[in-house]
C-alpha cells in the first residue's frame, strides 16, 4: 500500500497517462487520415496490415473495437515493456494472410502494403489478398493514396526521385484504377496544407462476385 502511494509512483501514473493521451490522439488522428472514426468501427471486425507498433490495435482494445494487428515482423514490436498485452498480433505476409474469405468489415493500411510494393505484379497480389478476406461490401482503406511508381512505368528512367510527389500522386490514382477498377478515391482532412496529396486515401469496397 505505501509503495503504491509513494510520490514516485504516483508521478509515474501521471507519465503513463500522459502519454496514452497522446498515444490516443495520435490514433484518432491516424484514422482520420482513413477517413474513419470510432464510432464507424464500433461493432466491426477490422484488419489493420503492417501494424508496426501495434498502436491501433492497443488504443482499439480500450475501446472494445475489434482489431487483428498483422505485420511480417511483429517480434520486433510485441510485447513493449508489457504494454500490448492483449492485442491480437499476426505474422504474416500481406500477400498470403491467414484468414477466410469473407473475415473482416475493414481492412486497413497506413504507410504499409499494398503502397510498399516494388511492382505492379505485388501491389495487385497484395491487394487481391486484402481484398479476399474482406466481407462482401467492405472496404480496403489505404493511406497515402501513393504507390512507388519510379520503377512502374516504362516511360520513367526508374528513379522515382526525379518525379514530384504530385506526379507521384497522379500516376498512383491511374494505376490504381487500372488494376483495380473498383477503386474510389477519396479525400478526408486537411491536415497537410502544403502536400494536399498527402489527404488522399485510397477506398475499395468489395463488389458483389
Ligand atoms: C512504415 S511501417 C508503418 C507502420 C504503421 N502502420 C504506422 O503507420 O505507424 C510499415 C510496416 O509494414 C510492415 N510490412 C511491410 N511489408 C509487409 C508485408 N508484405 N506483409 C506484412 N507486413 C509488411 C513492416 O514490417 C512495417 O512494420
Amino acid at each position: 500500500m505505501e509503495i503504491e502511494n509513494s510520490p514516485h509512483n504516483l508521478k509515474e501514473e501521471n507519465k503513463d497517462d500522459t502519454e496514452n493521451k497522446k498515444m490516443e490522439s495520435e490514433i484518432t488522428e491516424y484514422i482520420k487520415n482513413l477517413g474513419l472514426s470510432w464510432d464507424a468501427l464500433s461493432g466491426k471486425k477490422i484488419l489493420e496490415i503492417g501494424s508496426g507498433m501495434g498502436d491501433f490495435g492497443l488504443v482499439a482494445k480500450k475501446k472494445n473495437i475489434d482489431v487483428v494487428s498483422v505485420d511480417r515482423f511483429p517480434e520486433l514490436y510485441k510485447d513493449r515493456g508489457g504494454i500490448n498485452k492483449g492485442i491480437k498480433f499476426v505474422k504474416a505476409e500481406a500477400e498470403k494472410l491467414p484468414f477466410a474469405d469473407n473475415s473482416f468489415d475493414y481492412v486497413v493500411s497506413s504507410g504499409a502494403p499494398p503502397t510498399l510494393s516494388e511492382s505492379k505484379e505485388e501491389y495487385l497480389a497484395q491487394s487481391k489478398e486484402l481484398l479476399r478476406v474482406l466481407k462482401v461490401g467492405g472496404e480496403l482503406r489505404i493511406f497515402p493514396a501513393l504507390v512507388r511508381i519510379g520503377k512502374w512505368d516504362s516511360n520513367d528512367d526508374g528513379d522515382e526521385r526525379y518525379l514530384s510527389d504530385e506526379k507521384i500522386s497522379e500516376m498512383s490514382k491511374n494505376v490504381v484504377k487500372e488494376i483495380l477498377p473498383d477503386a474510389q478515391v477519396q479525400k478526408n482532412g486537411n491536415q497537410f496544407e502544403s502536400r494536399p496529396w498527402f489527404e488522399e486515401y485510397f477506398l475499395i469496397k468489395k463488389p458483389l462476385d
